[in-house]
């Protein structure tokens, strides 16, 4: 890991205020350390800021009703951020949510979502969905054997059916020569689709989902355009292309200190979009799915100092919470930290552990000030993604929750007892 004199994140400067003010505030409310703190305001930020892309590119705006034949809907990629104030929030926008499995399908239930504005992804579905009767879901099929056996279902509960198609650009990141598990091949994708046409089933939507962290725009295009290929194979006219995620996270670092989105615009993609949606006659929206660029940059993980070391040239913090706990994105990333109180003066190199006993346990290794010190808060920013479902129990409870929103801010999940960390053995 490179450990350069200072990084350079790249947030605006109000963001930075917006952190310190509301972590300041949040301690206010003595939530125990660690505590994760989420807030709504710039998921809404970051939505705006892609709808505005969007209809400068020609989409049809949910507000002005413009004449474009054309639209889009965000899914709220649930296992992402599974966090009940964010799920009652995004439905109070109006907007739908994507889930992958039993439990997020029960708590979208719960959070008030109706099957109209669910859509149901991810592999061997079989195996659970059939559970439940809920008319007029979305269900993007992943496999011939899951579409044999939810098919008829699919007919009986009108279900708005889509097939989930494995392209050339999909591959497993840590593994590129290899294909990733999800969707049908092309070949399969074209059956598929002409088995769900003959047996009338209501087949309105053609999806994939590439992987996290898409570096370019051409990387969709290139997807879309097979897409649109399999399509006329099959003869088949989408009202619904659904991309998936994917767009790049912002603000965040490789632990090599590489930008991930470096090579992607969000005006270059609105407008890749809307040109790439002319090879699908009759298309009606473009789906989106993002989890890590829309909800990174809406949490922070605030822990406290507990002991300092110093030896072989490091300074090491140990901290009451940190990777192996509430951040295992810290594996490969590097985030901002910020102090409370403010801290300044001389750097050293240092690094910043969490509390079990492992040496992976390391939130980052930068250059820190030095008169950072026991008792001290660290704020590790852009902790709003894949933290809560890669949170672990390691020697220590779940951590605790504060939520703000326009409502303000509240304690939503209290740190985890004793009780509930061990009363769940027989
Ligand atoms: C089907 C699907 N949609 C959306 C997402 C969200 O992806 P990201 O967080 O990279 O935007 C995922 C993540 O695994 C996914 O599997």
């Amino acid at each position: 890991m490179k450990t350069p004199a200072s990084l350079d994140f790249g947030h605006p400067p109000e963001t930075i205020e917006f952190w310190k003010r509301l972590v300041r505030e949040a301690l206010s409310l003595s939530p125990p350390t660690p505590f994760y703190l989420f807030s709504a305001l710039p998921i809404a930020e970051r939505i705006a800021e892609l709808d505005a892309a969007l209809v400068a590119a020609g989409f049809k705006s949910k507000i002005q009703n413009l004449k474009s034949p054309l639209g889009f809907q965000h899914f709220l990629s649930c296992k992402t951020q599974p966090v009940a104030p964010l799920l009652r929030w995004w439905r109070e926008q109006g907007s739908n949510i994507e889930v992958v499995s039993e439990f997020e399908l029960r708590a979208a239930l719960a959070e008030g979502f109706t099957p109209e504005n669910i859509l149901v992804n991810g592999p061997a579905k079989h195996h659970w969905l059939p559970n439940f009767s809920l008319r007029g879901l979305s269900v993007n099929f992943d496999s011939p054997a899951e579409l044999a056996k939810l098919l008829p279902l699919a007919k009986k509960l009108n279900w708005c059916g889509g097939v989930r198609v494995l392209t050339g650009e999909e591959f497993d990141s840590e593994n590129p020569p290899f294909p990733t598990q999800f969707g049908f091949s092309p070949d399969e994708a074209v059956t598929a689709l002409k088995k769900l046409l003959r047996a009338k089933v209501r087949t309105e939507t053609v999806h994939f989902h590439l992987r996290t962290n898409v570096s370019s725009v051409a990387v969709y295009e290139r997807a879309i355009a097979e897409v649109a290929a399999i399509c006329r194979a099959a003869k088949f006219g989408p009202l619904h292309l659904d991309i998936g995620g994917g767009i790049p996270v912002r603000n965040v670092l490789s632990r090599g200190g590489k930008v991930y989105d470096g090579e992607f615009g969000l005006r270059s993609f609105a407008q890749m979009l809307r040109q790439s949606a002319k090879l699908f006659p009759g298309l009606r929206e473009i789906w989106l799915e993002n989890g890590r660029w829309l909800s990174t940059g809406s949490g922070a993980l605030v822990v406290k100092i507990l002991d300092v070391k110093e030896r072989r040239g490091v300074r090491q913090l140990i901290c009451d919470g940190g990777r192996t706990m509430n951040a295992l994105t810290s594996l490969w990333e590097q985030h901002k930290i910020m102090a409370v109180p403010e801290r300044s003066g001389a750097a050293a190199l240092t690094v910043v552990h969490g509390p079990t006993c492992m040496a992976f346990d390391q939130l980052a290794r930068m250059p820190l000030p030095r008169s950072l010190k026991a008792g001290n808060h660290l704020i590790w920013l852009d902790a709003g993604a894949y933290h809560i479902p890669w949170e672990t129990r390691f020697s220590h409870g779940h951590a605790a929750v504060v939520w703000h929103d326009e409502r303000g801010l509240r304690l939503v999940r209290e740190r985890q007892s004793f009780e509930d960390f061990w009363g769940a053995w027989k």
